[in-house]
């Protein structure tokens, strides 16, 4: 069959596949407990679905502009505003199907054949191969867990070259909950302005900081504030995953071609969500204020258990919804009848004998560790920390 020698570079999502396998075991009637998916467990709060009903009734069932009503672009103006002490105008925001495309729009629009963007790792899965889908060149740099997974300003630096285009930001990240402070965040807008590098600031998990402040990398002045494209959403925050609806803040010349992009490519997200959105921003935060306690208390018992049990360990995570639990000590050991060389090793042992899905480092440039996900009930993550204690105990 002929394809693409660019598709062909394209790996499959691991979460996406571990979710894959994970819902096809469940199928089979398998008993088995995933923390795969980044998908809060909670429903959609019913303000945002009556608003979406709404919307049916009243009609907007039609074609919106290909960047997203004007209504829901003032909104979120208003939500960076209010909230992040931002201003744009809604001609600088493209309103996408989901912040994964609004990332990939990012990168289709300042990228040239060979144009290299700086990833820290571990870095969620998507990133790289969003970079090659744009033809750019990812670079990886590499943090440690003892640096609390976060990049140095010299690191930064070091790996700029004249075909340096960009930074990926994200913080709070996934899959490490790393939070940058505010100073970390100068320092990093001050190496990009000096450079003139894009920042790609994935603000997605902006409203899961449990410890910390939030600070947009835009906020500082207006030279960092041109260079960055800013990405957001409602997926993770107001648990509209299925809804499909992100959204990029950045410099009017960025969000023109962006729009153009997608008018050929998608043309609008769909209008019923986009409408549901208005209701999410515009709502009071309680829901969000009750799925981040909730969240929480899962994050503090998560670790607690992680680094009770022989063998595995993890930091504590200061947003977002996931757990980095440190594997190194497993790696050459014998475990349920399998050597274990690498984190897909033990991801396959853990889910065959243990009947415990988790996500294998390798797919987020860490191979020492697996990525636990708390977004699913706290009777789940019991039942999967205690099948690890006994599996490793065993
Ligand atoms: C860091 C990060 N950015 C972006 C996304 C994409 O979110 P969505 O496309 O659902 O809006 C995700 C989802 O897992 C994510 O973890």
């Amino acid at each position: 069959m002929y394809i693409s020698e660019k598709v062909k570079k394209i790996s499959p999502s691991s979460t996406l596949a571990i979710d894959a396998k994970f819902k096809e075991m469940k199928a089979q009637g398998i008993d088995v407990v995933g923390f795969g998916a980044g998908e809060p467990d909670f429903d959609t709060p019913d303000f945002i679905k009556q608003a979406a009903i709404k919307a049916i009734q009243d009609g907007k069932t039609k074609y919106t502009p290909a960047a997203g009503t004007m209504e829901l672009r003032t909104a979120i103006c208003e939500k960076l505003k209010r909230e992040n002490g931002l201003d744009y105008a809604p001609n600088q925001i493209i309103v996408s199907n989901g912040a994964k495309h609004s990332l990939v729009n990012a990168f289709m629009a300042i990228l040239n054949p060979g144009d290299e963007v700086i990833i820290p790792a571990p870095f969620w899965v998507s990133y790289p191969e969003m970079v090659k889908i744009a033809d750019g060149v990812p670079v990886i740099i590499e943090t440690k867990e003892e640096d609390e997974f976060k990049f140095t300003k010299e690191q930064f630096e070091d790996a700029i070259t004249p075909k340096t285009r960009a930074l990926v930001l994200n913080s709070p990240s996934n899959p490490t909950g790393m939070v940058y402070t505010e100073d970390e965040l100068l320092a990093i807008a001050d190496v990009a302005v000096k450079h003139n590098i894009y920042v790609i600031a994935d603000e997605i998990y902006e409203h899961l900081i449990y410890d910390g402040k939030r600070v947009s990398i835009a906020s500082f002045n207006d030279k960092i504030k041109d260079l960055t494209i800013i990405i957001n959403g409602v997926s993770k925050t107001y648990a509209m995953t299925g809804w499909r609806i992100g959204y990029t803040a950045s410099h009017a010349d960025i969000a023109k071609v962006m729009a153009n992009l997608q008018s050929h490519a998608t043309s609008n997200p769909n209008s019923i969500a986009q409408a549901a959105t208005i209701a999410a921003l515009n709502g009071d935060g309680s829901e969000i204020a009750m799925m981040k306690a909730e969240f929480e208390k899962r994050k503090n018992y998560m670790v607690e258990r992680i680094n009770s049990i022989n063998g595995v360990s993890c930091r504590m995570p200061q947003g977002a919804f996931y757990v980095m639990m440190n594997i190194s000590k497993l790696k050459g050991k014998t475990l349920g009848g399998k050597l274990i060389e690498t984190s897909d090793d033990l991801a396959n042992v853990l889910l065959e004998k243990a009947k415990l899905a988790l996500v294998p480092g390798s797919g987020f440039g860490a191979d020492d560790f697996m990525r636990w996900s708390y977004a699913t009930s706290m009777e789940n993550i019991k039942e999967g920390l205690d099948r690890l204690e006994k599996f490793l105990s065993e």
